[in-house]
């Protein structure tokens, strides 16, 4: 009786399963608009130094999404890099990436 059951179940399985599977299994192509991201710092040679240093671990968004900065905060910002996150930035460029930084989103 047991068995007869079993089998009665596990038949219904495979005669039931093809028939769900068909209505589940529905693809369709969808389009998804990802916001754009700026991966370079734009201004040519005034950015030489920035784009040289701070693009190994995130994009420019990352950077140019802050709010406006004050020089003081975007100089500790670029030291909390290297200390913190062991960024390695030519001790020469820092100054120009500070400029660059206060030039382009700073504030008084
Ligand atoms: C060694 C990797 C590395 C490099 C190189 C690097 N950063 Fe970062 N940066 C990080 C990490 C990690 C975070 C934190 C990410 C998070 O919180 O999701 C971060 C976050 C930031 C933020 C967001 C604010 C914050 O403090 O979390 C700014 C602004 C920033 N970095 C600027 C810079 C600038 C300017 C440079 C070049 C001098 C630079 N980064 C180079 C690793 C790096």
């Amino acid at each position: 009786m047991l068995v007869k059951l079993m089998i009665a179940s596990l038949l219904t399985c495979f005669c039931v399963t093809p028939a769900i599977s068909q209505t589940v299994m529905n693809f369709r192509s969808v389009k998804v608009e990802l916001p754009t991201e700026e991966r370079m710092f734009p201004g040519g040679d005034k950015a030489a130094a920035i784009n040289g240093n701070c693009l190994a671990c995130h994009s420019a968004s990352m950077v140019l999404n802050q709010p406006p900065l004050t020089r003081a905060v975007w100089s500790a910002e670029v030291h909390k890099m290297v200390s913190a996150y062991k960024a390695p930035v030519s001790p020469q460029d820092v100054d120009a990436i500070i400029a660059y930084l206060v030039q382009t989103n700073g504030k008084p």
